[in-house]
């Protein structure tokens, strides 16, 4: 079992994010960070625990960065049965009705696979004077104790 950490961004913020999570997985696991833009979704091992970081963009969807992993995922079509997953999402409370749809949809797109969701689904708002890397770093350590630890046989 391994722990990877993928981002999806626009402008850099869920890479902040997903580097504070690492630190603080880090202790107990042995976390690998990708950009989802350049991870291929066949590299899925339902084995592994996954922690999406995705943003939102346009009117509640996807960021640039998210885009080919989600089409990729919709081409492909892989079972992810096993797969568990947790999100941290991004978005900001102006844009209403759409606030943090892009964290959403890919949750949405792992579940319809047969992953499941575990944890709390985290939403920063870029409106709130909370930053981004400290909430994640909150949040990471609730998520630690959901992780299995490594095993070192
Ligand atoms: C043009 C634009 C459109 C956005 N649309 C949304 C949106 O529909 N819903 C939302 O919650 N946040 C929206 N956001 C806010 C971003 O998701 C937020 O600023 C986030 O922290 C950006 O993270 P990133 O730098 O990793 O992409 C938008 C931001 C911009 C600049």
């Amino acid at each position: 079992m391994s722990v990877v950490i993928l981002y999806g961004t626009e402008t850099g913020n869920c890479e902040l994010v997903a580097d504070a999570i690492s630190d603080v997985l880090a202790v107990d696991h042995d976390p690998s960070i990708y950009d989802m833009s350049e991870f291929a979704v066949e590299d899925l091992d339902p084995a592994d625990f996954l922690v999406v970081v995705c943003s939102t963009y346009g009117e509640g969807e996807l960021p640039t960065g998210a885009e080919p992993f989600a089409e990729e995922l919709d081409s492909v079509d892989p079972d992810l049965t096993g797969l568990r997953f947790a999100v941290f999402g991004l978005g900001d409370s102006v844009y209403g009705e759409t606030f943090n749809r892009g964290g959403e949809i890919m949750a949405e797109m792992l579940t319809k696979r047969g992953a499941t969701q575990v944890g709390e689904h985290a939403r920063h708002d870029n409106s709130s004077t909370v930053k981004p890397a400290k909430q994640a770093s909150e949040w990471a350590q609730t998520l630690a104790p959901i992780i299995e630890p490594l095993t070192t046989n």
